[in-house]
């Protein structure tokens, strides 16, 4: 882990203490700061570090899944439990157990969570066996802000509590602009490859906002490395979003701008798939329905508002139609194509209907990256 900035260096030796006692630690921050780093990074400084670090990410899996996830099942329980599993609570026995994205729970999970974190006490789901009594310290992060959901009715306060005796919070990487030199390095170092950046390179990733934080640091790396052929970067060798420097729109429409620019050029200009790449990070949520959205325009402003088109344009076979459609309606990206259609090219009857897009100030979107 590469810390040089003040800011982390401080929220280290607060981890550091944090670590030696049995205290509950609640990490928080924006998407790609860091926090699954530090969570390991609390288990490695404490005494528990020989025991196991289980990790488990609330968000994402059905209510029966993560209870099954959390606490084991029995063979049979429910459709798919084909054999006895063990909890991740029971997997993290004397070690400690990594809660991540606890704010997506529901509430029935969490009221489960919470009679655990009480008693100790796990059952398997299914299972009319004693409940065995586990030793784990728990560990919790989310990108949400807890107490806004607390205060919504989302968030059960007496959870919070349980979790958050103190809270860690992850600067964004924008906040301590002295980590980004050490880490470029240390990216680079790991895959290998010795770039060398201009001036005016080195500048501009000074000056980027990082919406994405280190997460997005890597993969301009990662991007860099395929493809520079000289081993010097120079301001054209950048991401678009990067190359324009600050922008000097709002932060929120600023980020999802660079958000759906990036994913554009990785898709057109290198070539890469939309299911390989976008969609995991899609599933991931750090990439939000609205940048989708923008995506979406921006592939239709370039096929004249074809769909059809659009699927060689992100590298998706012609056979990929119908689960894109439905990948875009489903998730309520799809984005009339009326306006992108030039008065010279007429509908073509075999497209799609124009799908509809809310607006885009909806509240509902996967994650929320807060500026
Ligand atoms: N200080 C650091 N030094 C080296 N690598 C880092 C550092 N911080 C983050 N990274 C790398 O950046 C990526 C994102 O970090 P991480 O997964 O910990 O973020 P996160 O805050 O958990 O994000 P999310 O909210 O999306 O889960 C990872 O590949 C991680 O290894
Ligand atoms: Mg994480």
């Amino acid at each position: 882990m590469i810390v040089v900035s003040p800011a982390m260096m401080q929220l280290l030796s607060m981890a550091d203490r944090a670590a030696m006692s049995h205290i509950k630690v609640l990490i928080t921050g924006e998407s790609g700061v860091g926090k699954d780093l530090v969570a390991r990074y609390i288990h490695s400084q404490s005494p528990r570090s020989a025991a196991p670090f289980v990790a488990v990410n609330c968000a994402g899996l059905t209510e029966t899944l993560l209870e099954s996830e959390l606490f084991g099942h029995v063979k049979g329980s429910f459709t798919g439990a084909f054999r006895d599993k063990r909890g991740k609570i029971q997997l993290a026995h004397r070690g400690t157990l990594f809660l991540d994205e606890v704010g997506d729970m529901s509430l029935r999970m969490q009221a489960m969570l919470l009679r655990f974190l009480e008693s100790g006490e796990t059952q398997a789901v299914g299972s009319d066996q004693p409940t065995t009594h586990v030793d784990v310290r728990v560990v919790a992060a989310t990108n949400r802000n807890l107490r806004d959901l607390v205060a919504a009715g989302q968030f059960r306060e007496d959870l919070f509590y349980r979790l958050c005796v103190i809270q860690l919070e992850v600067p964004p990487l924008r906040e301590r602009p002295e980590d980004i030199q050490a880490l470029m390095k240390h990216f680079l170092a790991r895959a290998g490859r010795d770039l060398k950046f201009t001036d005016a390179a080195l500048r501009l990733f000074l000056a980027h906002r990082w919406p994405g934080n280190i997460r997005e640091l890597l993969n301009v790396i990662e991007q860099l490395v395929c493809l520079s052929a000289t081993g010097v970067v120079d301001v054209e060798d950048l991401p678009a979003a990067m190359r324009r420097g600050p922008s000097p729109l709002t932060p929120r429409d600023d980020r999802r701008r660079q958000v759906a620019d990036n994913l554009f050029d990785a898709l057109v200009k290198q070539g890469a798939s939309f299911w390989d790449y976008v969609y995991p990070m899609f599933l991931a949520r750090d990439v939000t329905r609205h940048d989708l959205r923008e995506l979406v325009r921006r592939g239709l402003k370039e096929t004249r508002g074809r769909y059809k088109a659009m699927l060689t344009l992100f590298g998706m076979s012609s056979g990929d139609y119908r689960r894109f459609m439905n990948f875009l309606a489903a998730h309520e990206c799809g984005v009339a194509v009326r306006e992108f259609r030039g008065a010279k090219t007429s509908e073509a009857p075999s497209e799609m209907p124009p799908l509809y897009s809310l607006p885009t100030d909806s509240h509902t979107e996967p994650t929320e990256l807060a500026h």
